[in-house]
């Protein structure tokens, strides 16, 4: 996919700029002729003669050192590029493009560039987590740059958190997968819940479940990736959301409720991944419950079925897609629910398998639609199994009207 591409790969000062020796490696394996820029700061992490032996091709550091003197380097990179790839990008080289500066050669070929561009940050969690990065985040996934989510691990500051560089691998999937399928879902609006929901029973405490979001992220971030104007309606969740998203928290089944039947009617695909509670407290104490007595049983009343409820709403031209968590009988209980809640697929995660379900960076889904089992997906990587998920989608979407008009 990548064969003959030209990608710029931005490489900013931050320690995880070691591994864009690995990321160029791979890109110019894929076929890509990648052309390296890096700023100042990223050359005392990691040498530019590594980057250029790895790309066969000059690395450029300094605006003003002009080799060919019939272009303008920065602008003749920028021209020639079929794609860029900022990795790892630094607070400041993220803050720098929001801002549209230009003070050196990654930031004036940055401002050059007309095609797509992928950030893939790295920084300490609370640097992350700035309001001012998260700010810049934002107003850049709104003018269309494409975002790779950082890990969560040890980070070289000593937290282990979320900021360590999305590995390699992971970059140059969603740099293939933007060729390969970006622009797929152009144009096309696409609702996705994650998290589990939070039920309260006084104001200290609630029922939940084991949900982290990961699952639905992974689907909000490579729907994006494919080119989707993406809402996602997030409950309780252990993770940070990706950027490039519009983020709508919804802690309860019933604010999950009220916020994605809003939105509906505006999408085209729906996927349902959040963990909804099925049963709430039938009555919420307003201060802190007292104990009494060995025991506690609590009355609790079912809640609104979201999916069941989309499924009534939806109109020929909408697809939906339900998730469900099962530990057995998977096909008789896909079934059930593709035909009770109206889905045009449901992906069955069987929980009580090893690496499957809630909390993992894994998931093994079962696809099926109202003819049965459409593919069983290995054990792969949650942002694997979102792409393989939307990749079915994504041929439904093209005969939703056509079929039920
Ligand atoms: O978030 P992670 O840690 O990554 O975990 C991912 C996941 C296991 C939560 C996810 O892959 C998953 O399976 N989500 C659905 C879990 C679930 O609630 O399954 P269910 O069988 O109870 O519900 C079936 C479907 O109905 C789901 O699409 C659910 O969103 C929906 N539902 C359920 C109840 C309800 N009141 N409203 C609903 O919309």
């Amino acid at each position: 996919m990548m064969q003959g591409k030209t990608i710029l790969l931005g490489v900013t000062g931050g320690i995880a700029a070691y591994k864009a020796a690995a990321l160029c490696s791979r890109l110019t394996q894929a076929g890509a002729n990648v052309h390296v820029i890096m700023t100042e700061a990223a050359t005392k992490f990691i040498t530019p003669l590594t980057l250029q032996t790895l790309s066969r091709n000059a690395v450029h550091v300094d605006t003003f050192d002009e080799r060919d003197p019939s272009v303008v380097s920065h602008i003749d990179l920028a021209d020639h590029a079929d794609f860029v790839v900022i990795a790892p990008a630094t607070a400041n080289a993220i803050a720098k493009l929001a801002g549209g500066f230009g003070d050196d050669m990654l930031s004036t070929t940055l401002l050059a560039a007309t095609c797509p561009i992928l950030i893939a940050p790295a920084m300490n969690v609370h640097m992350y987590e700035h309001p001012a990065v998260v700010r810049n985040m934002e107003l850049l996934a709104s003018r269309g740059v494409m975002f790779v989510e950082p890990g969560t691990g040890q980070l070289a500051c000593g937290y282990v958190a979320k900021g360590r560089l999305a590995e390699p691998e992971d970059i140059v999937a969603a740099v293939e997968q933007w060729f390969g399928r970006g622009g797929l879902l152009k144009g096309k609006k696409l609702l996705v819940t994650a998290g589990g929901t939070i039920e309260r029973l006084d104001p200290v405490r609630y029922l939940t479940n084991d949900s982290s979001g990961k699952m639905g992220f992974a689907i909000a971030e490579a729907a994006s990736l494919m080119g989707a104007e993406v809402t996602l309606v997030a409950g309780r969740v252990s993770v940070k959301p990706p950027a490039g998203v519009r983020l709508i928290e919804a802690p309860s089944a019933a604010e999950m409720l009220e916020a994605v039947t809003a939105l509906f009617p505006e999408a085209d695909l729906t996927v349902k991944a959040a963990a909804v509670a099925d049963y709430r407290p039938l009555a919420v104490s307003e201060h802190k419950m007292k104990k009494s007595g060995d025991k506690l049983i609590l009355e609790l009343e079912r809640t609104t079925d979201i999916l069941q409820t989309l499924g009534e709403m939806k109109q020929p031209h909408q697809l939906l897609v339900g998730f469900a968590a099962e530990t057995e009988n998977l096909e008789q209980y896909a079934m059930d629910k593709l035909w009770r809640k109206n889905c045009d697929l449901v992906a069955v995660n069987p929980v009580n398998r090893p690496g499957a379900g809630f909390n993992g960076d894994t998931n093994l889904l079962f696809i099926y639609d109202s003819n049965g089992l459409v593919e069983e997906l290995p054990l792969l990587s949650k942002r694997e199994a979102a792409r393989r998920l939307l990749d079915i989608a994504v041929e439904r979407l093209k005969d939703v009207g056509r079929d039920r008009a």
